[in-house]
């Protein structure tokens, strides 16, 4: 039987970037149809997979690795963060800084919850991933120190704002427990970036009437940005195509990278800074 939903009370909210609309079309009663066949790849149209059992093998071994890179990023950076907790120079700023890190924790708690459904090999990758240390992680930007608060700041707006994306093309994906996780994770993240972009742009207009300097936001940038599009991985990565097949992500590393940038430009020149050239310090390309 199939229920109606109500007519809404009140005028629904504008379309905002993210969950506007679905969020009212819940409150006044209604239902989200979930998506439940898969949307691109070699089996587009079928529906997707809902457990880790019915999962084929070449697919459990991507999402296994998938998840411990996501995981490990998730961890590296409340360790990169953790610092930073009681040192923030602005008592709003401090609050952020401990509500990112408890995000962050929850980001990595979800990674292995998926893990963990494939059983005990899913297991030993947790346990390793608990063991990990400042400096062994997988990715070089989750390596680096958080030195000054403009690298915070940096790091929030760029390396967030990758994370945004390896998020986005995960979305509604052929695994039905990880297109779930999405939703919450991206609408975190948000918070994550636009903290980043507020403290370098304060940095840049009030300099130290707020804290730092304009040329520390920009040396910031300088830091993180190369890193940030290193993230995307390598432009022919053959494991980003397999995923794409397998519809597990939406864009090749290539697209991802070209979306982020087209985002990221006007919002650093918005800021009266710069972003160095996108060859400048490159490890991976
Ligand atoms: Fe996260
Ligand atoms: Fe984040």
């Amino acid at each position: 039987m199939s229920q109606t939903p109500a007519a809404p009370t009140a005028p629904l909210a504008p379309p905002g970037p993210d969950y506007g609309p679905t969020s009212q079309g819940l409150k006044d009663g209604g239902t989200v149809e979930p998506v439940r066949e898969i949307l691109w790849g070699s089996s587009v149209g079928i529906r997707k997979y809902e457990t880790a059992e019915e999962v084929p093998e070449a697919m459990r071994k991507l999402i296994i690795k998938l998840m411990v890179v996501q995981a490990d990023t998730e961890f590296a950076s409340i360790q990169q963060h953790r610092p930073w907790l009681d040192q923030a120079p602005v008592l709003e700023d401090r609050w952020i800084e401990a509500r990112i890190v408890a995000d962050e924790a929850r980001h990595g708690l979800q990674a292995c919850r998926i893990l963990r459904d494939f059983g005990e090999e899913g297991q030993q990758y947790i346990d390793e991933l608990l063991k990990k240390r400042e400096g062994e992680h997988k990715l070089d930007a989750f390596n680096m120190k958080f030195d000054r608060w403009s690298d915070v700041g940096a790091f929030t707006c760029f390396v967030d704002r990758v994370g945004v994306y390896q998020l986005r093309a995960f979305q509604e994906c052929s695994y039905g427990p990880l297109a779930r996780a999405m939703p919450l994770m991206l609408s975190e993240e948000q918070l994550h970036l636009n903290f980043g972009a507020s403290v370098l742009r304060r940095m840049a207009k009030d300099g130290p009437k707020y804290y730092g300097t304009k040329a520390e936001a920009q040396e910031a940038i300088h830091k993180w940005f190369p890193r940030a599009l290193d993230m995307f991985g390598h432009s022919h990565s053959e494991t980003s195509m397999k995923a794409i097949e397998m519809g597990l992500k939406r864009w090749t590393n290539e697209e991802a990278r070209a979306r982020y940038l087209t985002e990221i430009a006007p919002i650093v020149h918005g800021m009266g800074l710069e972003l160095p050239p996108t060859d400048f310090d490159r490890h991976v390309m």
